[in-house]
C-alpha cells in the first residue's frame, strides 16, 4: 500500500535539493568561477575542450547504460531522448528549423526525438569537434579515454557505476543530481569566459555547443523533478539509496572540476 503523500516528496525533494544546493560543486566551483574571468590562456581553453570532449563522448555510454537499466518504460523512454538526441536525432518540435541544418544555433531545445530526423552534423560531438577545430585540435586530439586525465576518467567510470546504476533509486538519484548540478550556471560561467577569448584572440570561434546546451538544461532539470515525482511513488523507491547516489555522483562532478583547477595551478596546457 503506498504512503506516498504531496507533503512527504515535497520534504523529501527538500532535502535532496540542500545536498545539492550544498554540494561545493554547485556552492563554489573554483575553476567556472575563475573561468568565467576570462583569464584562460589558448592552451588552458584546449586543455578544458579535450577533457570536456572526453567527458561529454563518454557520457554516451553512461547514458545507454541508464536506459538499459531503466526501471519502467517511462524513464527508459525519457532515457532515450537524450541518448539519440546526443547522437544527432533533432528534436521535431519545430520542424522548418529541423529542416535548415546541423547547426546548434539553428536546432530545437525542445520537442521530442519521436519522429525527428537522424543527421550526422546534429551529434553534439560533432559540434564540439567544430568548436576545437579553430584552436587547432581535431579528431584524434579530442573525446578518447586515452585523452582523459585521472580526475577526468574518474568522473566518467562514476557516471557509469552511478548513473547508469542497476539500483533505480542509486540511478535517479544520480540523475537528479547531474541535472540540478547542470541547471545550476556552469554553462553560463563558461559560455562567459569563452565570449572573453573568442573577443579577444579567437574570432569566429562557434560557441553554439556550450550555448545550446545552457539552453536545454533547465528543461532538463524541471524532467527530473517529475521523474523523482514519479520515482517515489514506486515500490523500489529507497530514499537514502536516492541520496547516496545523488551524493557520490556530485562527488564525481567535483573530481572533475578539482582535476582542471589544479592542472590550472600547475601551469598545466595543451
Ligand atoms: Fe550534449
Amino acid at each position: 500500500m503506498s504512503t506516498v503523500t504531496v507533503a512527504s516528496v515535497d520534504d523529501f525533494r527538500e532535502r535532496v535539493d540542500q545536498l545539492v544546493a550544498r554540494h561545493p560543486v554547485v556552492a563554489g566551483n573554483r575553476y567556472t568561477a575563475w573561468f568565467a574571468g576570462g583569464e584562460a590562456s589558448r592552451g588552458e581553453v584546449r586543455h578544458l575542450t579535450v577533457q570536456f570532449s572526453v567527458f561529454s563522448h563518454l557520457f554516451v555510454e553512461a547514458q545507454l547504460r541508464k536506459v538499459i537499466n531503466a526501471a519502467d518504460l517511462d524513464t527508459y523512454r525519457s532515457g532515450k531522448e537524450i541518448l539519440l538526441n546526443e547522437l544527432g536525432v533533432v528534436f521535431n518540435a519545430d520542424r522548418s528549423r529541423a529542416a535548415v541544418g546541423t547547426d546548434p544555433d539553428l536546432v530545437a531545445t525542445e520537442g521530442t526525438v519521436d519522429g525527428g530526423r537522424f543527421r550526422f552534423g546534429a551529434a553534439h560531438f560533432e559540434w564540439l569537434l567544430r568548436f576545437a577545430h579553430p584552436i587547432g585540435l581535431g579528431f584524434d586530439d579530442v573525446g578518447k579515454r586515452r585523452h582523459g586525465t585521472a580526475p577526468t576518467l574518474h568522473f566518467c567510470d562514476e557516471l557509469l557505476e552511478v548513473y547508469g546504476a542497476e539500483d533505480a533509486s542509486i540511478a535517479e538519484g544520480a540523475s537528479y543530481a547531474v541535472e540540478h548540478w547542470a541547471a545550476s550556471g556552469f554553462w553560463k560561467e563558461l559560455i562567459a569566459g569563452l565570449e572573453a577569448f573568442k573577443a579577444r584572440e579567437c574570432d569566429g570561434l562557434p560557441l553554439a555547443f556550450w550555448t545550446w546546451h545552457d539552453k536545454v538544461e533547465d528543461q532538463h532539470a524541471a524532467h527530473t523533478d517529475d521523474e523523482l515525482v514519479e520515482a517515489y511513488a514506486q515500490s523500489w523507491f529507497d530514499e537514502d539509496r536516492f541520496l547516496a547516489g545523488a551524493a557520490r555522483m556530485l562527488d564525481g562532478v567535483q573530481t572533475f572540476w578539482d582535476g582542471l583547477w589544479a592542472d590550472h595551478e600547475a601551469g598545466v596546457q595543451r
